[in-house]
């Protein structure tokens, strides 16, 4: 990465250079250390609807929650490449409104790119934005808002039918202007084909090593869920049961009387 972050330009330029790594952040404390980590962009992703909200999916995710959350991850990043996600409903509607949307995120919220689902259904509102000037990411595969179309998060593209639909999903993606791609839960075999006929760097998360880039839920990662474990998760850490042992401790020595000691007293 540049000393000054990558530019959506740069972001597109690296591929075939060097693997782009991304992650999610919904906070400025969580932004400043994966800024320092060295990361290549932040997503302000929708799931921010299960590990913030709570929710069973992202579907009640609103512009307004997204922006806010952008706000406070912008806040936290001195240069880091910021994307934002467009929510459920925020871009299927007319191009028009997704223009709209997408410039909030922009203008309101301090990204500099925003993220939206689905292939050919979302060509024109893809056109539409970038010809505003606002790079955008596309997504395809296990796209999250359609979960209910899918019947739950399934990998996708396993027939040969529907795994042509994905690589016509891609063309369409790329050809309405798009910068990078995310390919979330299809078969490698899949996810190298695309990678290999695209001209954009794609960005996997459950799609194999075969992408240009990988990108994972910062909470995954960190394993902050014990009960979260499908199988594109790496855990790097067992965060979840440091958090609680810190607590403990502190819970522990307040009820002792030696927390705060002489040293953390005036
Ligand atoms: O919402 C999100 O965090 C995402 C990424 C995991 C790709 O869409």
């Amino acid at each position: 990465m540049s000393r000054s972050g990558l530019t959506a330009p740069e972001f597109r330029a690296r591929k075939g250079r060097e693997k782009l790594v991304l992650v999610t952040a919904y906070d400025a404390t969580f932004a400043r250390l994966v800024e320092q980590a060295g990361v290549d962009a932040v997503l302000v992703g929708d799931s921010l609807g299960m590990v913030i909200q709570g929710c069973p999916n992202t579907l009640g995710v609103t512009l307004e929650h997204v922006l806010y959350h952008t706000r406070c991850v912008a806040a936290g990043l001195a240069r880091t490449h910021l994307i934002a996600d467009m929510p459920f409903l925020t871009y299927q509607v007319s191009p028009e409104e997704a223009l709209r949307n997408a410039g909030r995120l922009v203008q309101e919220g301090g990204a500099h790119a925003v993220k939206l689902e689905g292939g050919a259904r979302s060509a024109a509102a893809i056109r539409r934005i970038v010809e505003a000037g606002i790079p955008v990411m596309g997504h395809i595969g296990l796209t999250p808002q359609s979960v209910h179309q899918f019947g739950g998060y399934r990998v996708q593209g396993r027939e040969e039918a529907a795994a042509r639909m994905l690589i016509a999903d891609a063309e369409a993606v790329c050809e309405a202007g798009a910068y990078s791609l995310v390919l979330e839960g299809i078969p490698a075999a899949l996810a190298r084909e695309i990678t290999e006929s695209v001209p954009i760097p794609t960005i996997g998360i459950g799609a194999s090593p075969h992408c240009d880039g990988q990108v994972l839920v910062i909470y995954d990662l960190l394993g902050l869920d014990d009960e979260f474990h499908p199988k594109f998760l790496k855990k790097y850490d067992r965060l979840s049961e440091r958090v609680r042992a810190a607590v403990r401790a502190f819970r522990d020595e307040v009820r002792a009387g030696t927390f705060p000691d002489e040293e953390h007293s005036f």
